[in-house]
């Protein structure tokens, strides 16, 4: 396996727990380009943290493949596998006893390394998710729920793993900080360029986060896998675009920039000024508190770069 990013693949991977009537993950196949976030995002109890626990063999597959950089999962020695794979869940399971430190170092310990790398690391991993180095003495019970996760974050980080297990991270994190970890996680992976399986019930987190989105429904059938633009654009049926909201063309222009759009010509003072990297729902919305039809575009220091109406935001 690369150590920087590797390729996942599900190919027709199911998983009937015993003694249940239906498969909890049916069928699903996938390819989870290295270095991509793959969302997948459902309704509880649709197969998504099933999906996740496959890949690290924390439990077996009844039928189908799940292969890493080609290698199908079976066939990679156990311990080989959970090392190269970081898993983050959402109650963290941080070691109540342990300090920080010695909660990043769990893994390294176990591949025997030594005392000085694990703190040096330690202190290196807390500064990449945020935290300041006295972080490292302190006890779990000491940490906010937002810490708490950004720890769990270094922890999984700590072995330099290519491919990241992550279920509902910021899942019980109030919505401010939340946007906070999503923001930084976003940050973190443009450095990292890991390949990520992210596991959300939060349609607009998926959106947010996922270079692509996998939508289970129930009884883990992939109902669509594709870009959040497309996903928004182009649900496949009515399950799909309930799923994505009414709102979705309003989501859609969140996606895209000013910056984005091909402008018009007619810079003229009087018209509003909107910079370059403003969403084209918050340049809608702007407009409409305005009641403005249009706007210059500004790019770096304020120069203009053209006029954006309306008319353009809606088509
Ligand atoms: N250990 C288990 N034994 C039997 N059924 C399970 C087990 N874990 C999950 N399930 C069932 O499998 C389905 C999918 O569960 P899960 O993967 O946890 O969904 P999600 O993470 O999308 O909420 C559910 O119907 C759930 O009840
Ligand atoms: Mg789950």
């Amino acid at each position: 396996m690369r150590t920087e990013a590797a390729e996942l693949v599900f190919d027709e991977a199911t998983k009937v727990y015993p003694g249940r009537e239906g498969a909890a993950v049916h069928e699903l196949s996938l390819t989870v380009p290295a270095g991509e976030i793959c969302v997948l995002v459902g309704p509880s109890g649709g197969g998504k943290t099933t999906a996740l626990k496959l890949v690290n063999r924390l439990i077996p597959l009844t039928s189908g493949y799940i292969r890493i950089d080609g290698k199908a999962i079976g066939d990679y020695n156990i311990t080989e596998l959970r090392r190269s794979i970081g898993y983050v869940i959402q109650q963290v399971g941080l070691f109540p006893h342990y300090t920080v430190e010695g909660n990043i170092g769990v893994v390294p310990r176990l591949y025997g390394e030594s005392r000085s790398w694990i703190k040096a690391r330690s202190a290196e991993l807390l500064d990449l998710v945020g935290l300041d180095p006295s972080y490292a003495k302190r006890f779990p019970a000491q940490l906010s729920g937002g810490e708490r996760q950004r720890v769990g974050l270094a922890r999984a980080l700590a072995a330099n793993p290519p491919l990241m297990l992550m279920d509902e991270p910021f899942g019980a994190i109030d919505p401010i900080v939340r946007t906070r970890l999503q923001d930084e996680f976003l940050r973190l992976q443009g450095e990292l360029r890991k390949t990520v399986v992210f596991v959300t019930h939060d349609i607009d987190e998926a959106i947010k986060i996922g270079d692509r989105i996998a939508i289970l429904r129930e009884g883990g059938k992939l109902a669509q896998y594709d870009t959040p633009m497309q996903i928004l654009d182009h649900p496949v049926d009515e399950f799909v675009a309930d799923f994505v909201g009414r709102d979705r063309a309003l989501k859609a222009l969140a996606l895209q920039k000013l910056g984005d759009l091909k402008l018009g010509e007619g810079v003229r003072d009087g018209l509003p000024r909107l910079p370059a990297e403003t969403s084209l729902r918050d340049a809608l919305s702007f407009l409409l508190a305005e009641r403005q039809e249009a706007a210059v575009v500004t790019g770096e220091n304020g120069k203009p770069l053209g006029v954006v109406t309306r008319e353009d935001l809606l088509r």
